[in-house]
């Protein structure tokens, strides 16, 4: 049986001086055990009491998201480090001091029977992290629960950044969103996992490798991108396909002018019997007149923004129903890394090399 509910909206314009007033009613829903979508630095997220296995349930529900991939829990306070895990490491400590509030999400050793079994999908260790939102951290001290929270859309669809888009995906299927307006980063946080003196990256995000090895001076950091192909992946959530639009997507690779020049051959070829798009950088945009949908990202240097733009324009290419869509690519520096990785599974890894 479907269940609608009304999915209320609270606005929060944190200019005026009682906006933490405002978020009373969302936090005593989410102590109450209600599903709530809040604004976090990153991305969308789609909150419930981590303890609680009928909360954790209902988001679980809510989002069409497979059972055997667990949710990370959010934190507004680092005493709570100790209250849910078993955090011994060195490394884990000295990343939280730097990073935290911060897109980086650590996986630690979970302590028994503090969470929802849920959360963790069966598994020893939790994802928790910090969210740098002043919205997102004062909801849940208000809450004053620990919150798990995946990205606020249906599974499969690309992260929410805006609360329009979490209306599109869960609208009377969630109890309200917190409206905060865009969120920042615009791509999820990085998740880690450190053992002794090793930093596995597991989701390159918004905290950079070379942030990362800064810290760490010491320490290895690994980037194993080739962890989505293995059978058993450390983090369950990268073998799931993800952020796919509804039209087929290729990344065309190779020197500027020559993927200009390829795009726009695709779109002549394909414009008959497609409604084509195509996604790329400012300073190409002018080549692709032909196209039926031009998104620009922005400038070239300027990956920050490009990340911050990435999920909302493979939302519009769905929105205008495109069946074919040439994307161009970026560096992988930076947070470049963060931003191929998602476009490579928006793609399904579907790439021309010129
Ligand atoms: O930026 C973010 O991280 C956003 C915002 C809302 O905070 N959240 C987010 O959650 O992206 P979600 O559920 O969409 O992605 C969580 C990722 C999944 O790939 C999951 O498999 C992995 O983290 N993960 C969670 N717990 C894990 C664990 N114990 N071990 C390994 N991977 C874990
Ligand atoms: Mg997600």
């Amino acid at each position: 049986m479907d269940v609608m509910i009304h999915t209320k909206v609270w606005k929060i314009d944190q200019i005026k001086s009682d906006w933490h007033v405002q978020l009373a009613q969302p936090a005593a829903l989410l102590s109450a055990g209600k599903q709530i979508a809040f604004p976090t630095e990153t991305v969308y997220g789609l909150g419930a009491d981590a303890r609680s296995e009928e909360a954790v349930r209902g988001i679980f529900s809510a989002k069409g998201r497979p059972s055997d991939n667990p949710l990370i829990v959010h934190i507004y306070d680092r005493s709570q480090v100790h209250e849910l895990t078993n955090c011994t490491n060195e490394l884990a400590e000295r990343l939280m001091d730097q990073f935290w509030p911060g897109p980086l999400t650590l996986i630690l050793p979970v302590r028994q029977g503090v969470l929802s079994n849920q959360v963790t999908a069966g598994l020893q260790t939790v994802g928790l992290r910090m969210p740098d939102h002043p919205i997102a951290l004062e909801l849940m001290r208000q809450a004053a629960v620990p919150i798990a929270a995946p990205s606020a859309n249906t599974s499969g669809r690309p992260s929410p950044t805006l609360a329009s888009h979490v209306l599109d995906d869960l609208q009377g299927k969630i109890e309200g969103i917190v409206d905060g307006g865009a969120t920042g980063v615009g791509l999820e946080s990085t998740v880690v996992e450190v053992s002794g003196q090793h930093i596995q990256i597991l989701r390159p995000g918004g905290v950079t490798v070379e942030q990362l090895q800064a810290c760490c001076p010491e320490a290895s950091v690994t980037l194993e991108t080739e962890l989505e192909t293995k059978e058993a992946p450390r983090s369950p959530g990268m073998k799931y396909t993800h952020y796919a639009p509804q039209g087929k997507l290729v990344i065309v690779k190779g020197e500027s002018a020559a993927v200009s020049q390829y795009i726009v051959q695709q779109v002549t070829m394909h414009a008959a019997e497609n409604k084509c798009g195509v996604l790329c950088f400012k300073e190409n945009a002018h080549h692709y007149e032909q196209a039926d949908l031009v998104l620009s990202l922005g400038s070239v240097n300027q990956l920050e923004q490009a990340a911050s733009r990435l999920y909302e324009a493979l939302r519009k290419f769905d929105e205008y129903g495109v069946t074919r869509i040439w994307s161009e690519a970026s560096t992988t520096e930076g947070i470049g890394a963060a931003f191929m990785n998602r476009l490579l599974k928006a793609a399904g890894h579907n790439v021309i090399n010129l």
